[in-house]
């Protein structure tokens, strides 16, 4: 009897500086066996996984890395989309929306053209609208296609609340949720710092202030425009949170992440793909968690969820 080894292929769509950051983080994290890498650019795929496939011999597994076309989506498990125009200094992500809803639509084709039925990963900018018309266009269900939210605004959180607390950033238990853009806000009344409350924190020390939260909030909301004026691009800190909500999909983890998912009525606001807490498994989103938040933070979240709908409503006609 001949056994044959389950192989599961990541496909990799956009080959930019994202992807490309994605691909290289992927070829060290042992998450697959195969990744396809699709782009327009089809000699810089080649380019990328020629260069990929070279450093698989320093991997901790074997892996297969390939320039291909959208028929190699059929066997993906998992896909993640990256492709489109990115920020240009000074450009905020909404601006991106009418190009790149274009480029999604085209991309939806031809994904779905290929039977493709597993689960879609947005990271293309304006992530949130993107997320949800690329669920629009492919038809299948919410839970399978969701945007990387604001996974990357909660790292940054957590990295500058480690250290200024001085302690692990993965003890610091604080999101950021609604739009990955302007209109993100910190959920303070949700945080934990080494299970205390941000309140708690205050009170017990006076070298802590609000002051000082409120401008690690605005540092995380600009963090991008910092980076782009300085480097022209952000790419590391996506790439490695794709990575990780790839490994909560693959890994079965059922764990919390601020993904962009479809809402359906939680925290007031439904038919749209927007930054909120999510339990992230094999099937997807399980389910969105509604975590207990103040009236300012709901109307901070209300009108992250508008701006995303009325940016979204052109081009939805
Ligand atoms: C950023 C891009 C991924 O926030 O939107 O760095």
């Amino acid at each position: 009897m001949e056994l044959h080894a389950k192989v599961t292929r990541v496909a990799l769509i956009g080959a930019g500086a994202v992807g490309s950051s994605f691909a290289y983080q992927m070829t060290t994290a042992g998450l697959c066996e195969e990744l396809v890498i699709i782009d327009v650019n089809k000699a810089k795929a080649e380019g990328e996984a020629m260069d990929l496939n070279h450093g698989t011999p320093f991997s901790s597994s074997p892996m297969r890395i390939w320039a291909g076309d959208y028929g190699d989506c059929k066997d993906a498990e998992v896909i993640v989309i990256t492709a489109g125009a990115p920020q240009k200094p000074g450009e905020t992500r909404l601006d991106l929306v009418a190009k790149n809803a274009l480029i999604m639509k085209e991309m939806m084709r031809q994904i779905m053209e290929s039977g493709f039925d597993g689960i879609i990963v947005v990271a293309s900018n304006p992530v949130d609208i993107m997320a949800h018309l690329a669920w629009k266009y492919s038809g299948l269900p919410k839970s399978r296609v969701f945007g990387s939210g604001t996974v990357l605004d909660t790292a940054r959180l957590r990295q500058m609340l480690g250290e200024y607390f001085n302690i692990d950033s993965r003890n610091a238990h604080a999101y950021i949720l609604g739009e990955h853009g302007d209109t993100e806000f910190a959920a303070w009344s949700n945080s934990r710092i080494y299970g205390k409350t941000i309140d708690e924190l205050l009170a017990e020390d006076d070298r802590y202030s609000q002051k000082d939260l409120d401008q690690i909030y605005i540092n995380v909301r600009d963090a991008a425009y910092h980076i782009i004026e300085r480097k022209g691009a952000t790419y590391y800190a996506i790439g490695l949170g794709l990575v990780r909500i790839v490994r909560a999909i693959l890994g079965n983890e059922n764990c919390l992440l601020t993904v962009g998912a479809h809402v359906d009525g939680q925290y007031g606001i439904s038919g749209i793909h927007i930054g909120v807490p999510a339990v992230i498994n094999r099937q997807g989103v399980r389910e969105v968690i509604e975590v207990s938040l103040t009236d300012e933070e709901l109307k901070k979240f209300h009108h992250s969820a508008e701006v995303l709908r009325q940016t979204m409503e052109p081009v939805l006609r």
